[in-house]
């Protein structure tokens, strides 16, 4: 799936999810040079507050760990990937079109994982929160309601985009949305090394085939 962009100036984006333009409300001047004077104290405390941000989730929403690889947060790399994106996202701010070619792999990342809409406002108080606990006192009110303000336009660019994924998934024959219990139907070895599971969803008899 593409995600189409398009900046109309005049406080309006254009983003193209599920085959159709939608409209999404841009910031106010002010919320954009606030997010934007931010950009280098993030370069300088990025990691420091994704880290912070996990410690956050993960002991206050424990339910969400179970989203997240646990390899990855051992090397850091989502750490990483996180911080990259919230600085590409601060950067660009006032062109999103510039994002078009990152954001197709959260959403589908996001999508494979069956990230829900729910999880957005967990996700965007423990960043706020954490932005607080590593800035300090210079992480006036103003700076916060900023991001917040940003992060709301985020989440809300992709919380569209996966909705349009689960429903092209749903709607694929055989298709379904969010979790489904499957039982082995049989399994049937192929050659030495290859086996083929075949698998039946426990409420109807429709079969997918994984190898
Ligand atoms: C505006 C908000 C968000 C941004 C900018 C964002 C950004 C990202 C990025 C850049 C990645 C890495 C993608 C890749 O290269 O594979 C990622 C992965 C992921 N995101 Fe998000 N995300 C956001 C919100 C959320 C929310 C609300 C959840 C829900 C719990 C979530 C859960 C995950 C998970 C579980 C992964 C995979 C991590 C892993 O490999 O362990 N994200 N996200």
């Amino acid at each position: 799936m593409r995600t189409w962009i398009r900046n109309h100036g005049e406080g309006r984006n254009q983003v193209r999810h599920d085959g159709r333009f939608h409209e999404h409300a841009m910031l106010s001047k002010q919320t954009i040079a606030i997010v934007k004077s931010t950009v280098p104290v993030l370069q300088q405390c990025g990691e420091q507050i994704t880290r912070r941000f996990y410690d956050r989730l993960f002991s206050e929403h424990p339910q969400v760990k179970a989203y997240f690889n646990e390899a990855h947060q051992a090397v850091g790399t989502q750490p990483r990937a996180l911080a990259t994106a919230v600085l590409a996202y601060a950067a660009h701010i006032d062109k999103l079109e510039a994002l078009k070619d990152a954001l197709p792999v959260i959403i589908q990342k996001h999508a494979a994982l069956d990230v829900r809409p729910e999880h957005y406002p967990i996700v965007g108080q423990c960043l706020l929160a954490a932005i607080r606990d590593v800035l300090g006192a210079a992480a006036t009110g103003e700076i916060i309601n900023a991001w917040a303000e940003a992060y709301g336009q985020l989440a809300d660019l992709l919380i569209n985009s996966e909705e349009a994924v689960y429903r092209q998934n749903e709607s694929k024959p055989g298709g379904w949305r969010g979790a489904r219990a499957f039982r082995v139907a049989r399994k049937q070895a192929e050659s030495d090394v290859i086996t083929s599971f075949y698998f039946e969803p426990v409420d109807d008899g429709r079969r997918q085939r994984a190898e």
